[in-house]
């Protein structure tokens, strides 16, 4: 099997030659305290070695239970934010057709996503699309009690009773969450609801391969042992045992660690060439921006669809602020073919590219952007796909993971908490007057009325 690959030859041009050198020290030391679980955040290391630890029984466990929803339900709505949320949905739009809610006769339901907003049209109009659909839930919530996840799920278990009754509802609500504790535990218990446990020591944005990501991953019909083997291949291609020189995990940690530190590069847009990607960005900037944001620290972790944004943000990239480097992930082959076709008017001007692929054309719009941006003193990072598959995906994700926890401990913060995200929470729920919230209510309350 290939690998991924990365190419920073475009981005260390603007570095001190021998930087890169330079962090091996520093990177090994990281890896060192992962593997013996001396660094900050050690009680959140269960991603670490996930994959190889993944049994075949165990996956063959959630197979099963994804073929009992797929025979059942025509959709599937899965419920989740953050880390609960955006793995399943990066791999599942990664590989899905892009219009597969349109296709009629599919042999896979239709997956929808729901608790990642407070949307009220949001959560109306699908609750009203579902009105004639046989539909089933996967409710996952780490910590069983996040307030859009919750909101979610109470209307979409009311209308799923309602619309089946209990006894089918049973069959099609599945709980993914904490072994022992929270709301989404104690309901799943008491209705008998099958369940998965999401590990203590695997923090949310590093659960796309705990059945967080697995499950809803083989109910909308992909292969989730070959997403497990690529990440395995990964873990192995990306340990300590492996030289500086090869380690594309350690090279990426410290090529951004020096963007960052050295050249003062404090953003990094990760772009794609291909539309399919652009929730794998999504998934990327959580697990970046969730690690790294912390004691005032941290790159800005944004990300852009190529060629789309390049006729909006092209402008910036080129010429705003040189503060900016850029990973892209390129998609080497396609999995289809289309050629262009020759037009007897050639009103368009394009007959020059009869018979070539439209790939050919998107691969020369990306070297020609790469160019222009290096040029323009944006630093480059290439991360290159074979093609978009089970097993790639499975490599890519490990592959930013590992490199993600590395490039964390480089910049001397806990790269596996997150304090930052209960800030709003508590201003929401004293908002709301949430019982155990009244000193915050009456706190806010008087701030406002100051503030007026
Ligand atoms: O990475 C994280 O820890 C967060 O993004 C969580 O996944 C997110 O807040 C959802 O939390 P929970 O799974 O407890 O509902």
């Amino acid at each position: 099997m290939e690998s991924i690959k990365l190419d920073i030859t475009k981005a260390t041009q603007f570095l001190n030659p021998g930087t890169i050198e330079a962090y091996a020290p520093q990177v090994a030391a990281a890896q060192v305290a992962l593997e013996k679980g001396t660094c900050a955040g050690n009680d959140f290391l269960g991603w670490l070695h996930l994959p190889s630890s993944i049994t075949k029984a165990f996956l063959t466990e959630i197979e099963n239970v994804a073929d009992t929803l797929r025979k059942k339900c025509e959709v599937i709505v899965v419920a989740g934010i953050g880390g609960s949320y955006l793995g399943a949905r990066a791999v599942i739009e990664g590989l899905n057709n892009s219009f597969a809610w349109l296709i009629k006769d599919k042999k896979n339901p239709t997956i929808l996503f729901a608790g990642n907003n407070i949307g009220e049209d949001y959560l109306f109009e699908l609750t009203t699309y579902l009105k004639d659909k046989k539909f089933g839930v996967i409710n996952i919530s780490k910590s069983g009690t996040t307030t859009e996840t919750a909101l979610a799920f109470r209307l979409l278990k009311k209308q799923c009773e309602d619309q089946f009754g209990k006894e089918f509802s049973k069959d099609v609500i599945v709980a993914i969450t904490d072994k022992k504790k929270g709301a989404a535990r104690i309901t799943a218990t008491q209705e008998g609801y099958k369940s998965f446990v999401i590990p203590d020591n695997v923090g949310g944005r590093f659960s796309v391969l705990t059945p967080v990501g697995l499950l809803p991953i083989a109910v909308a019909g992909f292969d989730i042992k070959a997403l497990v083997e690529g990440a395995k291949d990964m873990e192995k291609e990306t340990g300590t045992d492996v030289p500086f020189a090869n380690n594309i995990a350690a090279r990426y940690a410290a090529v951004r660690q020096g963007l960052y530190a050295q050249a003062g590069k404090k953003i990094e847009i990760v772009a794609n060439f291909q539309p399919k990607l652009h929730y794998f960005a999504e998934w990327w900037k959580q697990l970046y921006g969730e690690s790294e944001g912390k004691d005032h620290k941290g790159i800005f972790p944004t990300a852009c669809d190529f060629t789309t944004d390049l006729h909006s943000m092209g402008q910036w990239i080129q010429e705003g602020e040189r503060s900016i480097f850029e990973t892209i992930i390129s998609v080497e082959q396609p999995n289809s073919t289309l050629l262009f076709p020759h037009d007897n008017e050639n009103l368009d001007g394009l007959n020059f590219l009869e018979g070539k692929r439209v790939d050919e054309v998107n691969k020369m719009a990306e070297l020609g952007t790469r160019l222009a941006h290096v040029d323009g003193g944006v630093p480059n990072i290439r991360v290159s796909v074979p093609t978009l598959n089970e097993y790639y995906l499975g490599q890519l994700i490990y592959f930013f993971e590992k490199a993600c926890g590395i490039s964390g401990l480089i910049m001397d913060i806990n790269p596996f908490n997150q304090p930052g995200v209960e800030a709003y929470k508590k201003n929401m729920f004293a908002l709301l007057n949430k019982p155990g919230y009244e000193a915050e209510s009456k706190a806010i309350q008087e701030r406002l009325t100051s503030d007026k």
